[in-house]
């Protein structure tokens, strides 16, 4: 097999890419290790910025969101018994953010892709790459019980944090920069109409807590656990009343239940990888960094850097400059610090840690009411919640 771009994973980030090279009449192929009905159906993230909704939309694939989406306009911040918003429309140029779950993205990226007819090799076992540093890098795998090689010009590391993309680089190429968080957070689906039309993120005394959704009746529910959290300790009632203690006001606000049909614990981690790009393979998305959380910021910044690598790749193939590919890495890493910035501001903000400092309490608590009470200090939060601009 030969084609022009190899795409290492069927994600959010292999998928948008490889929508965004066809549009510019670059081939590629995609090589996926899980079937279609699994990444069809994983349970992620949420949170679309305004700029991956709009891309959607300009790439053909933004027919269900428009119609299923839930359109925010704000957030609500909760502290010492109390919810205030941050009004996005009024504070980021009328821009606002949409819930619309990742499988249900993936699931019209990859009908897309499909309806292209260019391949999507779901299955694909054992990937190695090899001859990155060469001109014509390839990679090999076992698909349909047959080993098959596929040469290319570009390797495009879509396959998120465990793949093979990162750690097939050389030893001595790449810096990790990384931070842990000593907690992680419980999610649970309910099928219970979300309390509340907007999210709320709640500072407690208790831990964190974040009411989101994925539809009229559906909740998206999380709470701040231990890192190594044990899910057999948590029953479905006592989950029910944690997340009533972190989210009582003053006023007798009620959260609505339901049953709940899913439940996990996601660690927290802040990681880059300097730089994102190893001669001829791209690292794009959670291959090359990840964010906590709190900000909702993963998958959005994974459709971030295959914009810039398909900016990229279409101005190699127009005008054979490598320009702007030798500058991916150092576009990308911008936009990934400011992300990071933003991602880890929020989760120190809103988390308890373990030492429990009362210094820290109350600068926490002073830094939200500043936060809600200054223009100057929502706006800034607006703008990094609906999504800094491209340029
Ligand atoms: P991925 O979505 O990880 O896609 C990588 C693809 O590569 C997968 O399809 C995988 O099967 C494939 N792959 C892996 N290894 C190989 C291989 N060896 N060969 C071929 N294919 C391979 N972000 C938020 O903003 N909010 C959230 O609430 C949130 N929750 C999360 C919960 C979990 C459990 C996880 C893991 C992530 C969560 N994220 C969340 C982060 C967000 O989902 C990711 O940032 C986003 O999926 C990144 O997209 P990606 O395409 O880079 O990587
Ligand atoms: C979600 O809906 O899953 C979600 C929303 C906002 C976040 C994180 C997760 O900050």
């Amino acid at each position: 097999m030969r084609t022009q771009v190899a795409i290492i994973g069927a994600g959010p980030a292999g998928l948008f890419l490889s929508l965004l090279l066809d549009r510019l009449g670059i081939a590629s192929v995609i090589v996926e290790l899980h079937t279609r009905d699994y990444i069809e159906n994983r349970v992620r993230a949420g949170l679309l910025e305004y700029h991956t909704v709009q891309l959607m939309q300009e790439l053909g694939v933004g027919g269900r969101v428009a119609l299923e989406g839930l359109e925010h306009g704000g957030i609500e911040l909760r502290f010492n018994g109390r919810g205030r918003r941050i009004d996005f429309r009024d504070l980021a140029a009328g821009k606002c953010v949409t819930i619309y779950a990742q499988h249900e993205v993936i699931k019209d990226l990859a009908a897309a892709r499909l309806a292209t007819g260019k391949p999507i090799l779901f299955e694909a076992r054992n990937a190695q790459l090899h001859a990155i540093d060469a001109e014509r890098p390839y990679v090999t795998f076992h698909h349909n019980g047959v080993d098959e090689r596929l040469d290319c010009d570009f390797i495009a590391g879509c396959d998120g944090f465990h793949g093979i993309s990162r750690a097939s680089v050389p030893a001595g190429v790449l810096t990790v920069y990384e931070r842990d968080y000593p907690f992680g957070w419980l999610g649970i689906l309910a099928q219970a109409p979300p309390a509340s039309q907007e999210l709320i993120y709640v500072h407690h005394h208790r831990g964190f807590a974040l009411l989101s959704m994925r539809s009229p009746e559906i909740s998206r529910l999380y709470l701040q656990c231990a890192p190594d959290e044990d899910l057999s300790l948590w029953p479905d009632d006592r989950i029910w009343s944690e997340l009533h203690k972190r989210f009582a006001t003053d006023d007798g606000w009620k959260l609505t239940e339901g049953p709940i049909t899913q439940k996990a614990v996601t660690g927290m981690r802040s990681f880059v990888v300097e730089p994102m790009q190893a001669g001829r393979l791209f690292l794009a998305g959670d291959a090359a960094h990840i964010v906590p959380p709190t900000g909702a910021k993963g998958l959005n910044l994974a459709v971030a850097d295959v914009r810039v690598l398909a900016a990229a790749l279409g101005h190699f193939y127009s005008s054979g400059s490598p320009a702007l590919l030798a500058q991916y890495s150092a576009t990308c890493l911008r936009r990934v610090w400011k992300v990071q910035r933003f991602s880890w501001w929020m989760t120190q903000l809103l988390h308890r840690f373990p030492d429990n400092n009362p210094f820290d309490q109350r600068r926490q608590l002073a830094d939200l009411d500043y936060l809600t009470g200054s223009r100057a200090a929502s706006q800034s939060l607006a703008e990094n919640y609906v999504g800094l601009p491209f340029r």
